[in-house]
């Protein structure tokens, strides 16, 4: 049902979610031992999420009738300067996971493999949602500056994200 080139570019994206979920959770460690309780459990709910990414690539690709393989997950980064650096690689990183969707949805129209071009529309609307979450919290990030009251606030704030 769909190419071994797509089946291989979604086995990849499946890796990326993967990587992404162990990045923020790296990421949630580094706030742990910064104290900063609400983006700690910020970052552990989005580690979550990113599995749950991972999980529906794998899906559909056993609906597909083709092989899931999965690979060695990288190990991400576990050094950052400040909250600023983290949310820069935070933003930065989506902006990557999107350009990797992006190929694929690409690869599917000019194979005319319809079926993938639709299921990954869920992940295209995801990423603008990713990216601008990202954006919008370096944005406040980058406003509160070297102010601590306003860090605990934002931290307070962060801690509002409910599972989904
Ligand atoms: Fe699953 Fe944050 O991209």
């Amino acid at each position: 049902m769909i190419s071994d080139k797509i089946a291989k570019m979604l086995n990849n994206q499946i890796n990326q979610e993967f990587y992404s979920s162990y990045l923020y959770l790296q990421m949630g460690a580094f706030f742990e031992e910064e104290k900063l309780n609400g983006f700690a459990a910020w970052m552990k709910i989005q580690s979550h999420e990113e599995g749950t990414h991972a999980m529906k690539l794998y899906e559909y690709v056993l609906r597909a009738n083709a092989k899931v393989e999965l690979q060695k997950i990288e190990a991400p980064k576990n050094k950052w300067k400040d909250t600023l650096d983290v949310f820069q690689d935070t933003y930065k990183h989506e902006k990557q996971i999107t350009s990797y969707i992006n190929g694929i949805v690409d690869n599917a129209l000019t194979e005319k493999d319809f079926a993938t071009f639709s299921f990954l529309q869920w992940f295209v609307t995801e990423q603008v949602e990713e990216e601008s979450t990202a954006l919008l919290i370096l944005d406040k990030i980058k406003l509160i500056g070297d102010n601590k009251t306003g860090l605990f606030f934002l931290d307070r704030e962060m801690s509002g994200r409910a599972k989904s």
